[in-house]
C-alpha cells in the first residue's frame, strides 16, 4: 500500500471536486418538493461507483427513492464487504442560520479543522463519509489490490426512517449477502483520540396531538374555564420525567440492559471532558438522568425528548386565543433489549391515560427501529481497529454513540451478519444543523483507512 499516499495525495482536488458536486444537488428525502434532486443524486452516485471501476452499477427501484447498487467481485472464494451509506440529506433549515447556502459548499478553516472543512448540507452526514468508501474502492481497483470482493448499497431514505429498504433487503438477500458491512456514518472521539462506534441506539418517533373545545376560542371569555390544549399538553410533557429525570412511563425501563459496573469502568476510559462538553454547547451545566455520567447518558441509556412543540398564535404581536390544537413531536431513543413497537405502544398508553378528561389526545407513531451493539471481539471489528491504528497511530476506542441508524438491526436479522460502524465525523461537524461541515483531513483520513480495512479484513479471514 506504499502508493496509497501518493495516490490521495495527487488525486485530493477531485476527490474534493467530485464531493462538491455530489454535495451541489439538494437530496432532501422529507421535501417532496425536492424528489427529483433525489433521483439526480442517485443518478451521480451510480455514476461515480462505475468510473471508480465497480461493475454492475444499478438504480435498483424501491416502493420509495431507490436503492444505488454497484459491485466488484474479484474472487468469489474471497470475503466480501458491503458498504451501506445514503444519499439523502436532512432539510436545511432554519435556513438563515447557515453562514453560506447549504447546497453551495465552500472550503473554509475552523478551530477544529485548521486545514479547511466543507460546509454543506449532506458533508458528512452522510455524502462525504460514503464517497470516501467510493475514492478507496477506487483506489484498490485502479492499484490491483483490491483484498476481498466488495458491494455497495446507498440508500435515499435513511433520514426519513429506511421505510422502503426492509422489503429491498428481503427481495435481493442473495445479491447482497456478505461476510461484514462497513458502514461511515458516525463519528469519531476527535483526531487525536480515534474511537470506533459500537453501539446505535434505537428509536420510537411519535407525533402527539391534543385537542380542548371544538374551535379556538377568545382567551378573556373561556380563559379560566374550558380547556387549553397548550396548557395542558405541557404538562402531561413534564409529567414524563420524574425529579430524577427518570422517564415515567410504566415499563419503560423493564428490558433496558444491564451493564456490569466493570463495563461502565471500561466505557469511562473513553476520553470525555466535561468541561469542553459545556464549552463547546455554551452551557453552564449537563442536564440528564440521576446516577449516569454524560457519555453513559447518550451511549447506554433510553431518552425521551420534545423534538418540536407547536400550536396557537405563533404570528406577530399577540393575539389572544385559547388554540383548540395543540402538538408535539417526541423522540425516545432505546437501548438494547428494548423493542421499538413494544415502547410506542407504552407511551401511547401511558399518555393517553394521562390526558385529562377535558381534552382528546390522538398518539401517531412515525417511524423507529431497534438499538444495535456490536461485538468487539469479531474480525470485523479487529480489522477497523487495526486500520485506524495503521493511520492514526493510535488504537481506537470503542465507544457506542447515541444516535441512530435503524437499519443496521434489519441487517444483521435479514443479512445475518455484523456491522462495523468505522465513523469519521466529529460531533462538531453540526449534522442536521446550520453550517454542517467535515473536515478536509478527516476526509481524506477516511480514504487512507478503509484500503487498510480491506487489507486486515482479508488477513484475518484467511
Ligand atoms: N448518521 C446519522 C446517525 C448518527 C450520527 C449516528 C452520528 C451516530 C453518530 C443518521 O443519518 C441519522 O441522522 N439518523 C437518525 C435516525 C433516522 C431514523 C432519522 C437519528 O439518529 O436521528
Ligand atoms: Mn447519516
Ligand atoms: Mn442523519
Amino acid at each position: 500500500m506504499k502508493d496509497l499516499n501518493n495516490y490521495i495525495e495527487s488525486n485530493k482536488d477531485r476527490f474534493l471536486n467530485e464531493l462538491i458536486d455530489l454535495l451541489k444537488i439538494p437530496s432532501i428525502s422529507a421535501d417532496t418538493a425536492y424528489s427529483q434532486d433525489v433521483l439526480h443524486t442517485a443518478e451521480a452516485v451510480k455514476k461515480s461507483l462505475t468510473e471508480a471501476g465497480c461493475d454492475n452499477a444499478e438504480i435498483c427501484e424501491t416502493k420509495g427513492y431507490p436503492v444505488v447498487y454497484a459491485d466488484k467481485i474479484i474472487d468469489p472464494n474471497l470475503p466480501t464487504v458491503l458498504v451501506y451509506g445514503h444519499y439523502d440529506v436532512q432539510p436545511p433549515d432554519p435556513i438563515n442560520l447557515w453562514d453560506s447556502p447549504p447546497f453551495k459548499p465552500v472550503i473554509k478553516p475552523t478551530k477544529l479543522h485548521p486545514d479547511g472543512a466543507i460546509f454543506a448540507r449532506g458533508a458528512c452526514d452522510d455524502k462525504g463519509q460514503f464517497f470516501m468508501h467510493v475514492k478507496a474502492v477506487e483506489y484498490m481497483i485502479k492499484n490491483n489490490t483490491l483484498p476481498c470482493n466488495v458491494k455497495f448499497m446507498i440508500e435515499g431514505e435513511e433520514e426519513v426512517g429506511s421505510d422502503s429498504l426492509a422489503g429491498f433487503l428481503d427481495d435481493n438477500k442473495e445479491k447482497l449477502k456478505n461476510d461484514i458491512i462497513l458502514i461511515s456514518d458516525t463519528g469519531m472521539i476527535s483526531m487525536e483520540n480515534p474511537s470506533i462506534t459500537t453501539g446505535l441506539r434505537g428509536l420510537s418517533y411519535v407525533e402527539v396531538e391534543v385537542t380542548g373545545a371544538n374551535r379556538d376560542l377568545h382567551s378573556g371569555i373561556y380563559g379560566g374555564a374550558a380547556p387549553n390544549p397548550i396548557n395542558v399538553l405541557a404538562k402531561m410533557i413534564a409529567s414524563l420525567h420524574d425529579e430524577n429525570n427518570h422517564i415515567t412511563i410504566p415499563g419503560f425501563y423493564d428490558k433496558v440492559e444491564i451493564i456490569s459496573d466493570e463495563e461502565r469502568a471500561e466505557m469511562a476510559k473513553a476520553p470525555f471532558d466535561l468541561e469542553e462538553y459545556k464549552a463547546s454547547l455554551d452551557i453552564d451545566d449537563v442536564h440528564g438522568e440521576k446516577g449516569y455520567s454524560t457519555s453513559e447518558r447518550f451511549g447506554i441509556r433510553p431518552t425521551l425528548d420534545v423534538n418540536g412543540i407547536w400550536g396557537g398564535y405563533m404570528g406577530e404581536g399577540a393575539k389572544t386565543v385559547i388554540a383548540s390544537k395543540a402538538y408535539a413531536k417526541i423522540s425516545m431513543r432505546l437501548v438494547p433489549n428494548q423493542d421499538w413497537h413494544e415502547i410506542t405502544d407504552l407511551f401511547t398508553k401511558h399518555f393517553t391515560s394521562i390526558a385529562p378528561k377535558s381534552v382528546k389526545v390522538k398518539v401517531s407513531p412515525h417511524h423507529g427501529g431497534q438499538a444495535y451493539v456490536t461485538p468487539i471481539d469479531s474480525i470485523g471489528y479487529q480489522a477497523a481497529a487495526k486500520a485506524v491504528e495503521q493511520t492514526f497511530g493510535k488504537s481506537p476506542v470503542p465507544q457506542r454513540t447515541g444516535g441512530s441508524i435503524p437499519i443496521v438491526a434489519l441487517f444483521e436479522k435479514v443479512l445475518e451478519s455484523k456491522t462495523i460502524l468505522l465513523g469519521f465525523g466529529l460531533d462538531s461537524d453540526a449534522i442536521h444543523s446550520p453550517n454542517e461541515h467535515f473536515g478536509v483531513l478527516n476526509f481524506l483520513k477516511g480514504i487512507e483507512t478503509i484500503p487498510y480495512f480491506y487489507k486486515y479484513f482479508a488477513e484475518l479471514n484467511a
